[in-house]
């Protein structure tokens, strides 16, 4: 089966098998399926967070479970549930709608529900973790269901125990995220601060700077097949970061952890080293963000994950900075 179209990168692998999740059924099937045969499944959300460099030779199960609500109130906050199969920015936009604030911030982030919480999903100053406040998950392995708040989710900068710890294995049914009725605004992002200059901020002001921005940076799966940033953002020790700084002055720097540490851009770097717009065949890296690889039509995974190994080779000839891929590679 083709998985062209469950990709946005558009990469024409394909899988052995293919189905889809849209009830209880429909997860003991899945589990039943797996302790049955030794072949692996891979849970697949909206796809736009993974490359696949070969054809899968196993099970790609997609979850689609759907269904939002406002599940609870007090005097502080309103909490809101979403299955894990309901698409991310459309959530986003619906507690939006519904005057609600929190996740103005992660608007147009591709993708769903359910696979937010396994990267930690996070933009303009905002991570999911801010306003996360417990999800539901069936353990594949066993069939039970577990409740994790947001403590046992061990967040960390495009991290949790989801993707450490238990990647296929436990399938996210849903997430609840708390909403403080009074809203804390996070508007210092460069780019941001500028737009939203003199208006009158709402979740909704902020929501459709954080698009536009969004529409100028990047590019649009749909037009052109990539899967955002293909690298994480390197997080230095200070020590380093200023070593580097002082032979490169224009080294971006973004204190983390206290002080401790200093993040990077690693679409700085790749930039620096000539990358931006650059292209073999239909594998290329944007011309609008050096961090993002896109697919000109019909570029293999190995095509793309080829690029990506060149450019990792290069930042690390040039600056000693090894990056590390942000999607899932799936080999
Ligand atoms: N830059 C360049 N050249 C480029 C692109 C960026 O020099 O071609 C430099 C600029 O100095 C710019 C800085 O890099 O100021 C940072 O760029 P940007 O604001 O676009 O953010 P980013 O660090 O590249 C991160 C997230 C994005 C998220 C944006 C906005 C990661 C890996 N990426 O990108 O997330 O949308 O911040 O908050 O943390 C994603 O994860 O897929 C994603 C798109």
């Amino acid at each position: 089966v083709s998985l062209k179209d469950l990709n946005t990168f558009g990469v024409a692998a394909n899988t052995k098998y293919l189905c889809e999740i849209t009830n209880l059924q429909d997860i003991e099937a899945l589990f039943e399926w797996r302790s049955k045969h030794n072949l692996p499944a891979l849970l697949l959300g909206g796809g736009s967070n993974l490359l696949f460099k070969n054809d899968f030779e196993g099970l790609i199960a997609k979850v689609c479970l759907s269904g939002k609500d406002i599940a609870e109130e007090d005097d502080e906050a309103v909490y809101v549930s979403a299955a894990g199969g309901e698409n991310w920015h459309e959530f986003v936009r619906w507690t939006i709608d519904k005057g609600f604030a929190g996740l103005e911030n992660l608007s147009l982030i591709p993708g769903c529900v359910g696979a937010a919480p396994i990267q930690n999903i996070g933009a303009y100053g905002v991570e999911l973790s801010n306003t996360l406040h417990s999800l539901q998950a069936v353990n594949l392995d066993n069939g039970d269901i577990l409740e994790f708040d947001n403590e046992l989710c061990k967040f960390g900068y495009r991290e949790s125990f989801f993707k450490s710890q238990a990647l296929d294995k436990l399938l996210i049914t849903s997430v609840t995220f708390r909403l403080p009725k009074k809203p804390e605004w996070h508007i210092n992002y460069a780019g941001l601060r500028e737009a939203l200059e003199g208006e009158v901020l709402t979740a909704d002001v902020i929501s459709q700077a954080v698009i536009s921005e969004r529409q100028r940076k990047l590019p649009d799966p749909a037009q052109i097949g990539n899967a955002g940033s293909f690298f994480k953002n390197p997080v230095l020790k200070v020590s380093e970061f200023e070593s580097l700084k002082s032979e490169h002055g224009e080294l971006p720097g973004f204190p983390q952890n206290h002080n401790h540490e200093v993040k990077t851009s690693a679409g700085w770097l790749i930039d620096q080293c000539g990358w931006k717009g650059h292209r073999v065949g239909d594998a290329g890296v944007s011309d609008k963000h050096a961090l993002v690889l896109v697919n000109h039509g019909n570029a293999t995974g190995t095509e793309l994950w080829q690029i990506a190994e060149d450019i990792i080779a290069s930042v690390e000839d040039k600056f000693g900075i090894t990056l590390e891929p942000e999607p899932r590679v799936i080999k």
